[in-house]
């Protein structure tokens, strides 16, 4: 097994899979390692939801149409911020790095459009996992969410497998909750497309760097 270092800088957001499934053993392997993420009180408020096969399938179409139809997202959390200053910066450099590596001009809409619209199909990527969570729990529990995504991120590292949090696959949660027969009462965070990576997809030539220690942390004593 990969050391937690390597696991750390080896994760990264891969948007080009192969179409082979991951054994269903294995996944339960790595969805078990990912249960022992903290929680605040140990409450574990993750409702996860591993989709593969025709399921997935029909399930992109559908997010497909949906987005082609001009149906207008209406996911549960909100998320309209516009980021400014620094934040922008990062932002702008992110989406720099992914069109750059694959060869899309800022100005071209319909590219941009297209490598968007890949979200909705998980990249090709043969399962994805939407995270879920009753809808009475706000930002103290979306800590929980987050740690327990990264933790399964960085299980599927440590497994050789690639993966990409996608909050675009929580644009049209009442698909997903109609296609999965999911209630109501659970509000869907954010999906994360999973399986082998594709080492022929030019998207995932992509890096992002990292702001330096000093702009992040300081240190008190
Ligand atoms: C909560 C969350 C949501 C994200 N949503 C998307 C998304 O919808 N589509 C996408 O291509 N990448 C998405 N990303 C990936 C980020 O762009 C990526 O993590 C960031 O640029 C850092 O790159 P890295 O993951 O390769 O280290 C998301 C990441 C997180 C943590």
């Amino acid at each position: 097994m990969m050391s937690l270092e390597d696991a750390v800088r080896n994760r990264r957001s891969v948007r080009g899979y192969l179409p082979h499934e991951v054994p269903q053993d294995r996944i339960e392997a790595i969805l078990t390692l990912a249960q022992a993420a903290p929680s605040n009180c140990n409450i574990q408020p993750w409702l996860s939801h591993v989709v593969s096969g025709p399921a997935l399938r029909d399930l992109g179409a559908r997010l497909v149409g949906a987005a082609q139809d001009g149906v207008r997202p209406n996911p549960d959390s909100k998320a309209d911020r516009t980021f400014t200053g620094i934040w922008r910066e990062r932002q702008i450099d992110a989406a720099v790095q992914l069109y750059g590596a694959m060869g899309i001009d800022r100005h071209d809409r319909p590219r941009r459009d297209w490598a968007y619209r890949r979200n909705l199909e998980f990249f090709g990527a043969p399962h994805a996992v939407f995270i879920f969570t009753p809808t009475e729990f706000g930002e103290r529990e979306a800590v929980d969410l987050g740690i327990y995504a990264q933790t399964l991120m960085l299980a599927l590292t440590a497994h050789n497998l690639a993966s990409c949090a996608q909050g675009a696959l929580g644009l049209y949660p009442d698909i997903i909750r109609d296609h999965l027969g999911i209630a109501p009462d659970n509000k869907l965070i954010f999906g994360i497309s999973f399986g082998y990576e594709d080492p022929a997809t030019a998207a995932n030539r992509a890096r992002v760097g990292r702001a330096p220690l000093a702009a992040s942390v300081t240190f008190h004593r």
